[in-house]
């Protein structure tokens, strides 16, 4: 038998097992309705806890420095994300070993920080336009609203200029209705996909057209590119093209557009869910929207829109950010362990998933007191350097941690100050806010509220 992990000298234990578990279907209602909850119990049975999905032998890692070594040891994700690979194809997020390595290392210029100070003008630019749009006194659908917010600014960031405009939008139309049908794809036998049915059918026809809209601006782009190759779009998609392997080697068109749908994918929901659930927390929240406002009233004078430059004095807006990816963090990554895993003590045993829930650590109450508290001041300073580096995690860690993340902080940031300095959003009266779940993100199941003018 072969051991990773780190203790194997001294004498392994078996998991706790979570209780509660259902007949046939074990664990998996509870994960699937509300898997903040569920998770949120797990700390308390234990730091490797077993929990039961029919057909798999599945643990959950709940204490955060074991999340830090199970992310270190582990990044094959298994066969949850092959289903993902009909829109997905072979970008980063399904790459495995090697090849994930050399793709990892290309994208990166893409997320330097001084191409992020790029797209802020695009984050900025759609963010003011979104606060234009909205009137004093309208219903707002807020979740719509922030995954469309998100959606834009990803494809904005993509392609930037009047040549990427079109397709940013024509992208626009076509993601929506791809990731519906995906989500039902991913959970449901894969012999389905095959099926000629008028949803696959549908979905097929999607991916193509997405693939054929990417494929027309990849051949503009190179023959700009070729004509002047110092010429810089400043967007994602241009460093993509100029991206180079240790031998020189560029990506393929085939490569450059599954990278383009592995951002747009990665981006989109995660960023609109985060930022439905700020200005949720901010109306809820009576005394930190006031702290917001007063600093948002202090840098951005008569409620213009945030820039790259003002985030160095967006102090309570950059930890209500924070905050809240602690509290509606995703709740699921997945890890297949190829061979016996002793973590912590435990032996999971080869062929066994492992679930890595950053929200099992965010909710832990021994590492984030009264865990289910909004309070931003937890990241002030002195407090963040009391915690242990696996305790804040929205973007897990190791070899796939999220890309993004720097993007996506900044893209909150700047949004959350521009739509805050001129629009305060109340909730309405009489409609609880529901969590739902989208894979491995809960949003807000419905989330009207109204707009108020902060200022004539
Ligand atoms: C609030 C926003 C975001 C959150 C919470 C988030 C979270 C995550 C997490 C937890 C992972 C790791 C999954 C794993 O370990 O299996 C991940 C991976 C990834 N994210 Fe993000 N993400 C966000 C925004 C973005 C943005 C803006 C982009 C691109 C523009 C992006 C692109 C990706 C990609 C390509 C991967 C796959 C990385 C790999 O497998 O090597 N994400 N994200």
């Amino acid at each position: 038998m072969t051991l990773i992990g780190t203790d194997h000298s001294t004498s392994t234990r078996t998991a706790p097992t979570a209780p509660g578990a259902l007949p046939l279907l074990g664990h998996w209602p509870r994960f699937g309705r509300r898997p903040y909850r569920f998770l949120s119990t797990l700390s308390a049975v234990g730091p490797v806890v077993r929990v039961r999905i029919p057909g798999y032998d599945t643990y959950v890692v709940t204490d955060p420095e074991l999340v830090r070594e199970a992310f270190v040891a582990l990044s094959d994700q298994g066969m949850m994300i092959e289903r993902a690979e009909a829109l997905l194809g072979e970008g980063v997020t399904v790459l495995q070993g090697q090849r994930h390595r050399r793709e990892r290392r290309m994208i990166a210029p893409a997320f330097a920080k001084a191409r992020i100070a790029r797209y802020a003008e695009v984050m900025t630019r759609l963010g003011a336009q979104r606060a234009e749009s909205w009137r004093a006194g309208q219903v707002l659908a807020v979740n719509e609203q922030m995954h469309d917010l998100a959606l834009r600014t990803v494809a904005g960031a993509l392609f930037t200029g009047e040549l990427g405009a079109e397709t940013a939008e024509h992208i626009h139309r076509l993601l929506p209705p791809v990731m519906t049908l995906l989500s039902r794809r991913v959970t449901r036998p894969a012999w389905i996909d095959r099926l000629p049915l008028p949803g696959n059918r549908r979905f097929d026809a999607l991916v193509a057209e997405m693939k054929a809209a990417t494929g027309a601006i990849i051949t503009a782009y190179r023959a700009e590119l070729a004509a002047d190759p110092d010429l810089d779009h400043g967007d994602l998609l241009d460093t993509l093209l100029k991206a180079r392997d240790e031998n020189g080697d560029a990506l393929t068109d085939s490569q450059v557009h599954d990278e383009l749908i592995n951002f747009l994918v990665g981006g989109t929901e995660a960023i609109g869910a985060t930022l439905a659930w700020v200005f949720h927390e901010l109306a809820v929240n009576p005394e930190v929207e006031r702290a917001l406002h007063a600093e948002l009233d202090a840098v951005l004078e008569n409620g213009r829109a945030a820039e790259f430059t003002d985030l160095a004095r967006l102090d309570v807006t950059k930890r209500v950010v924070l905050e809240t990816l602690r509290k509606y963090s995703p709740w699921l990554t997945v890890r297949h362990v190829p061979e016996t895993y002793v973590l912590g003590g435990v032996e999971i045993p080869s062929g066994s998933m492992l679930f890595v829930c950053p929200v099992a650590v965010h909710r832990d109450p021994a590492i984030h007191p009264d865990p289910l508290r909004f309070d931003p001041d937890r990241w002030l300073p002195d407090r963040m350097a009391e915690l242990s580096r696996g305790a804040h995690i929205p973007f897990g860690m190791g070899a796939r941690q999220c890309p993004g993340n720097i993007f996506a902080l900044t893209e909150i940031a700047l949004q959350v100050a521009t739509l805050g300095a001129r629009w305060r959003l109340r909730p309405m009266p009489g409609i609880p806010v529901r969590e739902t779940v989208i894979g491995a993100l809960v949003h807000p199941q419905r989330l009207p509220m109204q707009v108020e003018a902060r200022r004539p």
